[in-house]
């Protein structure tokens, strides 16, 4: 099979990491094949908040929890927040999978395509670490909880500008799990009119 197609394929989400950093050589060519993604009217406005610093990792770990724990889950909310709520009030919730690597993605707030360019250049990231064997899996929370000050603020510490929203994140690793079978798509349909 063509390798490309090969490797749209077989990408699965790790949620398994080992504790070890991955290569320095293999995060830049990761970032590099996001930075490559396209972006409408070329814009190129994402900017990528690699965090590698276990202490500050774990501070932000901590800051999640508490602020998910702080939420109250509601009648028809996203399946998704009210699980990491849950979980949060439970104690010991892990966002990112303890990954050695958290790249937040951020955009301009006022920018129209915020979040598909960020989603491309999160895909492009996916990829390149499946084709690196580096385990990887979009996380959402920081998007989730963009809104809130204690998030913002410990955000915008790291380097997240204040006209800027984030978009999503990907947690990168050594996989800690066996490579799972690709999993067959039963939904995204296609119309043919031919
Ligand atoms: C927009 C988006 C948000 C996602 N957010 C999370 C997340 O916060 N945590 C997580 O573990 N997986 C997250 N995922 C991964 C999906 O759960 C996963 O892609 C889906 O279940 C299909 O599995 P696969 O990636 O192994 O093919 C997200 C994926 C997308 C595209």
């Amino acid at each position: 099979m063509n390798e490309v197609i090969n490797c749209i394929k077989t990408r699965r989400s790790c949620r398994r990491f080992k504790e070890e950093q991955i290569p320095d050589q293999d995060l830049e060519a990761i970032l590099e094949a996001g930075r490559y993604a396209p972006s409408g009217g070329n814009n190129q406005s994402c900017h990528l908040i690699v965090i590698q610093n276990k202490s500050v990792l774990l501070e932000l770990r901590n800051l999640v929890e508490q602020e998910f724990s702080k939420m109250e889950v509601y009648e028809g909310m996203y399946k998704s927040i009210k699980a990491s709520i849950q979980a949060s009030k439970k104690g010991g919730y892990d966002f990112y999978y303890s990954a050695p690597t958290l790249v937040v993605v951020a955009n301009q707030k006022d920018y129209g395509n915020a979040l598909t360019d960020s989603a491309c250049l999160l895909e492009n990231m996916m990829l390149a670490a499946t084709s690196l064997n580096i385990g990887s899996c979009w996380i959402n929370q920081l998007r989730w909880l963009d809104g809130n000050e204690e998030i913002r603020a410990f955000l915008e510490k790291l380097g997240l500008g204040g006209d800027e929203a984030v978009c999503g994140g990907l947690a990168l690793g050594r996989k800690a799990v066996k490579d799972q079978e690709p999993l067959k798509r039963v939904g995204n349909q296609i119309t043919y009119i031919k």
